[in-house]
């Protein structure tokens, strides 16, 4: 069995208010550096906790204080609208094991504080292979299964035994294997019935040591046939997948985003068909159910948003998809673009574009 430590997450570097004596509780914390949209939103209070006694103090911490607890890995896949009443968990529990290795397969147990890509590119240099795919997507680990994070055509639950978590009412830690976490597209048990009850800790995944790659997914595929040199190899799929990410999605240090604003929809394949019958060109994916998976971006695009600015908020010019804070755009002024986009899609194509990032601090 080896244990291997990642870098080191350099949240956890910063020290500003002493309230434990091994750990630092920040109170009143402001969470602009904590989401890649650098909304700014204050925390009732902030912790970084790096292994399980840490997680179990930040618990009681919570509990004594009587406020609720939000798990926040990279911030990557959140809005900040409003206050955040809660203490705000940074889980940066870091190592992976490998738990068992054949000839053909490995299993490997990762921390849920590891960062993903980092987790993707060193699986590619020991030669287990199956994440190829899934190279460049922000964020840790903790948070893949949330979403069932997927890009490429793949998605984690093809790759994941098992989520280990604790519950955060009681600290009891529990254990879900993969038909538990229910996972669909862009959508878990960890959305819905267990829904802010539980705080990953790791995740159990089986790799191959055998090559299969996947080029599939269209933009992968015209990679490869533009490029017939480069021969399919895991190696190959991580650096065109790098690649195409890079010349369509903004880099959240530069132009701060959350990736894609909002999901793909899932639509019945009679409503497909007539909608694609009055939009021949709108891209859409069968799916193994019988739904048809339908381009947001071509829709938000056709309704004249993509590229659209006003002040320091705007629509990626590259990927309509994307929103983008320029500057000092606020939580809310994000949300009333994201409704009016909502909006015009629902009047010209009649489908209902659900937002894909956890919105935190609306009031109810
Ligand atoms: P956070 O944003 O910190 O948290 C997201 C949610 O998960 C929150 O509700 C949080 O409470 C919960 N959570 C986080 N950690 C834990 C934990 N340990 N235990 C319990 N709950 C937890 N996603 C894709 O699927 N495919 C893509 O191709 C993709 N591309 C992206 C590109 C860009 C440029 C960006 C900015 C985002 C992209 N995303 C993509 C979205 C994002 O990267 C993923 O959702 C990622 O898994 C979020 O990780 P995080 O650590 O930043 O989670
Ligand atoms: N398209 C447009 N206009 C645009 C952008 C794209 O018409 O501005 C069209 C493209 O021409 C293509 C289709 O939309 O025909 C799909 O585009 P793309 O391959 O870029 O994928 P996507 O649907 O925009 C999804 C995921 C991404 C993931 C990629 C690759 C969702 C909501 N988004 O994007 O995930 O990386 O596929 O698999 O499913 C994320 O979740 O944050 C994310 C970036």
């Amino acid at each position: 069995m080896s244990r291997i430590m990642l870098a080191a997450n350099r949240w956890c570097m910063r020290e500003v208010t002493s309230i434990d004596e091994t750990m630092k509780f920040y109170r009143n914390k402001l969470m602009r550096e904590h989401n890649t949209l650098a909304l700014q939103a204050p925390a009732y209070a902030f912790v970084c906790v790096t292994n399980d006694d840490e997680l179990l103090k930040a618990l009681a911490w919570a509990r004594i204080e009587g406020v609720g607890v939000v798990v926040l890995g990279q911030g990557s896949n959140i809005a900040l609208v409003g206050n955040m009443e809660a203490l705000v968990v940074h889980q940066a529990v870091q190592g992976i094991e490998v738990l068992d290795a054949t000839d053909s397969d490995v299993i490997l147990r990762v921390a849920a504080g590891e960062n993903w890509h980092e987790l993707v590119q060193w699986t590619l240099q020991k030669g287990y292979y199956g994440l190829e795919n899934l190279a460049l997507i922000p964020g840790t680990v903790g948070a893949s299964p949330i979403q069932n994070i997927g890009a490429y055509g793949v998605e984690l639950q093809s790759r994941l035994l098992q989520v280990h978590a604790r519950q955060i009412v009681d600290d009891k830690p529990v254990t879900l294997d993969n038909a538990a976490c229910q996972f669909s597209y862009r959508d878990s048990i960890f959305k819905h019935e267990r829904k802010d009850q539980l705080i990953i800790t790791a995740i159990d995944i089986k790799l191959s040591r055998l090559a299969h790659i996947n080029i599939s997914y269209p933009a992968l595929a015209n990679f490869f046939a533009e490029n017939v040199h480069i021969e399919p190899t895991p190696e190959a799929v991580f650096n065109a997948v790098v690649s195409i990410r890079r010349s369509k999605l903004p880099d959240p240090s530069v132009e701060p985003n959350a990736g894609s604003f909002f999901k793909n929809p899932l639509l019945g394949s009679a409503v497909a068909a007539r909608l694609l019958a009055k939009h021949p060109s709108l891209p859409c994916f069968s799916q193994a159910n019988g739904a048809v998976k339908v381009s947001a971006a071509w829709m938000i695009e056709q309704c004249g948003w993509k590229g659209h600015r006003v002040d320091d908020l705007g629509v990626h010019p590259q990927h309509a998809l994307v929103l983008v804070n320029y500057g000092s755009a606020s939580g809310s002024q994000l949300l009333t673009l994201s409704n009016k986009i909502v909006g015009s899609v629902y009047d010209e194509f009649g489908v209902s574009l659900e937002v894909e990032p956890r919105i935190y601090g609306l009031r109810s």
